[in-house]
């Protein structure tokens, strides 16, 4: 996937279609409180997060989840490297790692793995030693703010210069709460698990300021449940109407899940 040589912003374009899977216990974490454990998912949890990615041009974390966790955030394989053409999309997606400070470890088990290209989303508050030690780890760093990136841009941004019809978020809670407050989530792929976690402290599946009140809450609608083996997997939409926002490929139905 590379970008085109001349880049111009249409906004009046549809911004990419935004969807987000998680895994949480059943008690709403999405680690344990020292963010050492944050798999809880069977072998078919990991299988729906390769089906998910099949249909995505590009696979977006926060610094944190990168930093803390062996990622590449790959396509997973042949396989579904197959399923990909098979839906439009190139052989592996591309890859964002959300870093608004720059403080993402360049140690991090992401840039080891040059199959596809890497962009960091940073923001002018990243500090030029930062970027200077990020810059020959990704293929491009993108300011998309000042302090916060300011999304409904960056995703216009991400359409028209590195072709992303379909992105889909995996956390961390502090980035999916970010994009929540946007308003460009369009769909949660939601594996609920059958663990106690427990943990004041511990991360939820948007873990940020919170709201003062439930009519600034983001409403959505579950359009799928199915029980496979001890898991739950749910899908949600936002309840509300975007028009067609990508010609891609949709998510996997749930009811194939089996
Ligand atoms: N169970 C699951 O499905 C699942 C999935 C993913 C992650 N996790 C777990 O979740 C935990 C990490 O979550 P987290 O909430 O602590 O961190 P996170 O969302 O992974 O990363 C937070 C960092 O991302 C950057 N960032 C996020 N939103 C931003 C925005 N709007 N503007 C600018 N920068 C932004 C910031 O980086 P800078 O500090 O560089 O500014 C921020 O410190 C880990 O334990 C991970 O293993 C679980």
């Amino acid at each position: 996937m590379r970008p085109p040589a001349e880049m111009k912003l249409d906004s009046s374009l549809p911004r990419p279609f935004v969807f987000i899977n998680m895994a949480m216990t059943a008690d709403g974490k999405i680690s344990t409180v020292n963010r050492a454990i944050s798999s809880f998912g069977s072998k078919r949890d990991f299988k729906h997060l390769y089906e998910l990615r099949a249909t995505a041009d590009a696979v977006m974390c926060g610094a944190r989840t990168v930093d803390l966790n062996p990622v590449t955030l790959g396509p997973g394989g042949g396989t579904f490297m197959k399923r990909r053409v098979k839906n439009g999309l190139s052989p592996s997606n591309l890859r964002i790692v959300v870093t608004g400070t720059g403080s993402v470890n360049p140690s991090a088990e992401i840039f080891k793995h040059r199959f596809s290209p890497i962009i960091l989303l940073t923001t002018r508050a990243c500090h030029d030693d930062r970027r200077r030690s990020l810059r020959p780890l990704a293929d491009e760093l993108h300011d998309g703010g000042d302090s916060e990136i300011m999304w409904i841009e960056t995703l216009h941004w991400l359409r028209a210069r590195w072709g992303v019809n379909r992105l889909l978020c995996e956390g961390g809670g502090a980035l999916n709460a970010a994009l929540f407050q946007a308003g460009v989530v369009d769909e949660l792929h939601l594996t609920i698990c059958p663990t106690i976690a427990g943990g004041r402290n511990a991360p939820s599946i948007a873990y940020g300021p919170g709201l003062p009140a439930l009519e600034e809450a983001s409403r959505m609608k579950i359009t799928s449940a199915k029980r496979v083996g001890a898991e739950m997997f749910l899908t949600l939409s936002m309840d509300r109407s975007l028009g067609s926002p990508s010609s891609c490929p949709p998510a996997p139905d749930h009811s194939k899940i089996s």
